[in-house]
């Protein structure tokens, strides 16, 4: 493969859909080897638009915007960063011989819908998983959770009755297509059932009101497997495994990550077996999220992103190259090295008010943080909740280095600009 230069008829191009911190960080890896970025996100300024070759503002849920733009811009490559996508047209886009799509149109389509993965992990792989079931009504919920017989009369007249697994409480329900903890909630007993099916309708993406409920799983830790399908040595695609990443989930969106995390010889050997059977499944090149369960020697497989995971940016400090500069390299068929380089932590900074153009306060004395380092990523809008930053830090283990990630992101202030 040859790489040309950026703007010039011979650019190698590539297409990001979604242009958060996560494809910003992907862009500036691309950037570094001479690629052509598009970034493409459903609002102006995103972070990646501020780093791109060119920058397009579209829905990319709408099928047709989206073919009108890969017609236009005719990317080699389409790297999505983010579900919410029209996947089905990434499939016709792929079958059509328009561009590659990273890392196959298939993995965007069975991850964008909890449903997809989870039955591709349970029913077709066979891989242990929470006990779950789905249900379209806050009556199917119930009756998933309590464990009932379905009846249904047929056309003749006849009742056919199903008999239905029981998940019990604690269970968690999540709309099948959401991210980052929206419209996601804890059940601890029948009281908990109606809120929850109610915010689960406010929090899905689209299809309103279909949820997955999930028995709950008491696990020790929870951790991603950073897992990488790139071209090796052999010449041939081979899946290549991160150090174990451990974090911490409040309210299903992560707020701290560390690597390595410390696992049982067993625990790490099932991990990568899971997390090779998936990614084995899905194809294509790039690296994925796998986040699993653990508790003492066994694993549960949750769920997968086959794009970099926002747990991954302590990578950033943490090894040799980044989840970031491993997807580049292995979505252009470059060697990739997932070494460790040292022990290392994230800590999310959040924007803690609603305001435009804010502003930070204390990135001095953040960055006066022995082995420390900051990414703020330029969103143009700032939440309460949402995440504005990340600070980094390493240290002789990850207790010294989740020490001095926190302590970054405390003296890092958000004000009014
Ligand atoms: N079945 C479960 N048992 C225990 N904890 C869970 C379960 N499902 C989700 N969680 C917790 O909620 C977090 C977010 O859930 P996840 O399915 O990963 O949603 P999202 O797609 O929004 O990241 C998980 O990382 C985990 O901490
Ligand atoms: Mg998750």
């Amino acid at each position: 493969m040859k790489f040309g230069t950026p703007l010039s008829p011979g650019a190698t191009r590539v297409m990001l859909l979604g242009s958060g911190e996560l494809g910003k960080e992907v862009i500036i890896a691309l950037q570094r080897l001479g690629v052509e970025v598009i970034a493409v996100d459903r609002y102006a300024n995103a972070p990646g638009h501020q780093v791109a070759h060119r920058a397009h503002v579209i829905n990319m849920a709408d099928g047709a915007a989206l073919r009108a733009l890969v017609e236009q811009e005719k990317p080699h490559l389409i790297v999505p960063e983010i579900e919410a996508i029209a996947t089905d047209m990434l499939v016709e886009i792929e079958r059509d011989g328009l561009a590659e799509v990273i890392p196959t149109a298939r993995a965007a389509q069975l991850t964008m819908n909890r449903e997809g993965i989870r039955r591709l992990a349970a029913e077709t792989l066979r891989l242990p998983v929470s006990p779950y079931a789905f249900a379209d009504s806050l009556e199917e919920l119930q009756a998933a959770i309590d464990g009932s017989e379905r009846v249904r009369a047929e056309p003749s007249g006849t009742l056919r009755r199903t008999p239905r697994g029981c998940i019990g409480y604690p269970c968690i329900v999540k709309p099948v297509m959401s991210s980052s903890g929206k419209g996601q909630s804890r059940l601890d007993g029948p009281a908990d059932v109606k809120a929850a099916w109610d915010y689960a309708a406010s929090g899905s993406r689209v299809n309103q009101g279909r949820v997955i409920v999930e028995g709950f799983i008491d696990f020790e830790y929870e951790i991603t497997l950073l897992t990488v399908r790139a071209v090796g040595a052999s010449g041939q695609v081979e899946t290549f495994f991160c150090e174990p990443i451990g974090h911490v989930q409040v309210k299903g969106d992560y707020v701290e990550s560390w690597q390595p995390q410390p696992m049982s010889d067993a625990a790490l050997s099932r991990s990568r077996n899971i997390a090779r059977a998936v990614t084995d499944n899905l194809g294509g090149r790039g690296i994925f999220g796998v986040e699993l369960f653990v508790r003492g020697d066994h694993v549960w497989f949750s769920e997968v992103s086959p794009r970099p995971h926002d747990t991954g940016m302590v990578t950033m400090c943490s090894q040799i190259q980044s989840e970031f500069d491993l997807h580049a390299r292995a979505i252009l068929g470059l060697p990739v090295n997932v070494s460790l380089r040292a022990p290392g932590a994230s800590a999310v900074i959040y924007g803690g008010m609603e305001a435009a153009g804010i502003a930070f306060e204390g990135v001095a004395e953040a960055l006066a943080v022995p082995q420390s380092d900051l990414r703020l990523f330029g969103k143009p809008e700032s939440f309460a909740r949402r995440r504005m930053g990340v600070a980094l830090a390493n240290g002789k283990d990850v207790d010294e280095a989740r020490g001095r990630a926190k302590l970054v992101a405390s003296k890092i202030r958000p004000v009014r600009g």
